[in-house]
């Protein structure tokens, strides 16, 4: 790993997870160059840069936040910070999406972030190169334009990439036979921007993942007709006003008519897809040999790189994830293992962890869309990198704030944004309903 000067690493991406990887590059400065963050856009914070419009910007390029425009939270402030830059006192635990945007401003501006930001530049390529000297005997060739005239590119060297493009922006749309006949308005959350437009509609909305929860309950309140239609066991806990539930939509009949898995059937005004995201990294070199499958990507060695290429990270791609101290864990433990604090096993040794680990989960009966939602689970992975990268694990509260308001959250989708929490020590919180009642801690 012998080497001459500073590391010179690139970023892709100013959202939450680059300005976070870039923050602590910064802290440094005798081991890493100032990092070079290359963004799409005119803006930090990437999903949290709320878009009126739907589609494409003026310049032609796709809108890539799929955020809506009454949407707060979903993870308390007090968890969903990176550790060592607080949400503002005032704020209550759950906050609407533009304070998250400011929060991630003054992130950014707190640890210097924005000179070392190139805007309105977008990373087309990513080729890995053999180099003498270079960490681990390679480099990396970064080719980046305007994202409108690529004849004017610029290509640059790196010793690493972080890869930080977020992956909330392509629509996953299921492959539903007939889907073609529908004559009603399709359409994906992607583009849902707010509830007015669906006033006095019929709406089946597919998945009942967070976005066709959050998005069945703004539908309720401006009285559309909804069933949620969706393949895991019915809710039991109360549902908005007017919502029904139902199984997955299998198939359009001829006349456009929805069924639904039990063979019932349905005509709404509207069909819309909230049935996640794909992945994609269309800048990575095919020589990487990344893959993507069924909403699974790999290899990758402890979530983040391929073993063949451990100067590359995907930073981010575990799902059901508390996303911002994730991103502070992993940022770190990619520090330690560039400036070798974590001894890098071999690429055999990475290749059969990667193996074993989707094996077991496997094993469990876990289906391959769901390997990255590592959900519970990530708090022993934050653990270990913490460990194996030498650095401070997270504070002992977190795991079960963050636990007991999924608790919450299944329990009362309706209310659980209402309640605000206070942390009291490093293990202990206590937490207050929207009529300022105590609550049990949920969890033993
Ligand atoms: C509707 C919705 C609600 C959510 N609610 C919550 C919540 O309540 N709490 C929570 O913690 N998380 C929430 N999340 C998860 C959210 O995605 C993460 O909080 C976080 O914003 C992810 O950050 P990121 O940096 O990985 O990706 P992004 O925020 O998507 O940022 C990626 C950045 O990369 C840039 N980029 C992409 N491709 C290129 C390229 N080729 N060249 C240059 N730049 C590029 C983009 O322009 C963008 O700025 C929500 C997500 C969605 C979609
Ligand atoms: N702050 C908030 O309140 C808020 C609101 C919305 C979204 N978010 C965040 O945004 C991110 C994306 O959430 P998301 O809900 O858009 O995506 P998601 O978490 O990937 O959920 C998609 C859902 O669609 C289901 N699905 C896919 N294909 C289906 C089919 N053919 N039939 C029935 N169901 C199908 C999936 O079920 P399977 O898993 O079984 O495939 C899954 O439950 C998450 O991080 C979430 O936390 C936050
Ligand atoms: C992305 O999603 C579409 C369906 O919307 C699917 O057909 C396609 O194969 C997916 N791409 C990848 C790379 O998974
Ligand atoms: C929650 O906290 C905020 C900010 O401190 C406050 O404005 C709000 O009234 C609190 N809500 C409850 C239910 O206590």
């Amino acid at each position: 790993m012998s080497r001459l000067g500073k590391l010179r690493v690139a970023v892709i991406g100013a959202g939450a997870a680059g300005l976070c990887a870039a923050r602590h590059l910064l802290s440094r400065p005798e081991t890493f160059a100032a990092p070079v963050v290359y963004e799409l856009t005119k803006h930090v914070g990437g999903t949290w840069v709320y878009e009126e419009k739907v589609g494409c910007y003026d310049n032609g390029l796709p809108i890539q936040s799929s955020m809506y425009r009454d949407l707060r939270t979903n993870i308390p402030k007090e968890v969903m910070s990176f550790p060592d830059f607080p949400f503002e006192e005032r704020l209550p635990s759950f906050v609407h999406h533009t304070e998250v945007r400011k929060y991630l401003d003054n992130y950014c501006n707190h640890f210097g972030v924005r000179d070392h930001i190139k805007f309105e530049t977008m990373v087309d390529h990513v080729k890995p190169v053999k180099m003498k000297g270079g960490w681990n005997g390679m480099a990396w060739d970064v080719t980046t334009s305007d994202g409108i005239d690529h004849s004017k590119a610029t290509t640059d060297r790196f010793d690493a990439v972080l890869v930080c493009n977020g992956h909330f922006f392509d629509p996953y749309i299921p492959a539903i036979s007939g889907l073609g006949k529908f004559t009603g308005t399709l359409m994906h959350s992607h583009d849902y921007r707010s509830a007015e437009p669906f006033t006095g509609k019929s709406v089946v909305v597919l998945g009942a993942g967070l976005s066709g929860l959050d998005i069945a309950m703004e539908l309720s309140n401006i009285n559309a007709q909804v069933i949620l239609s969706h393949g895991q066991r019915p809710l039991a806990c109360p549902l908005p006003r007017g919502v029904q539930q139902a199984p997955p939509v299998t198939k359009v009949l001829d006349d456009g008519t929805l069924e639904f898995r039990d063979g019932t059937k349905a005509n709404p005004d509207v069909f819309l897809f909230c049935t996640g995201y794909n992945f994609t990294f269309p800048f990575l070199d095919k020589q990487v040999g990344l893959k993507v499958r069924d909403h699974l990507v790999f290899p990758l060695y402890k979530f983040l790189m391929p073993p063949a290429y451990p100067s590359l990270f995907i930073v981010g791609v575990c799902r059901a994830i508390c996303p911002f101290p994730h991103f502070h864990i992993q940022s770190q433990f990619i520090l330690s293992v560039l400036d070798g604090t974590f001894a890098l096993p071999s690429r055999e040794e990475m290749e059969k962890d990667i193996e074993r680990d989707t094996a077991s989960r496997r094993a469990q009966g876990v289906a391959t869309r769901h390997i990255l939602k590592i959900d519970s689970e990530q708090w022993a992975y934050n653990d270990e990198l913490a460990r194996l990268g030498g650095f401070q694990p997270l504070p002992r509260y977190w795991h079960s704030l963050y636990e007991s308001n999924k608790v919450f959250r299944a329990r009362d989708m309706l209310n659980y944004k209402n309640y605000n929490y206070t942390v009291l020590s490093e293990t202990d919180w206590k937490v207050q309903d929207g009529q300022g009642q105590m609550l049990q801690n949920p969890l033993p």
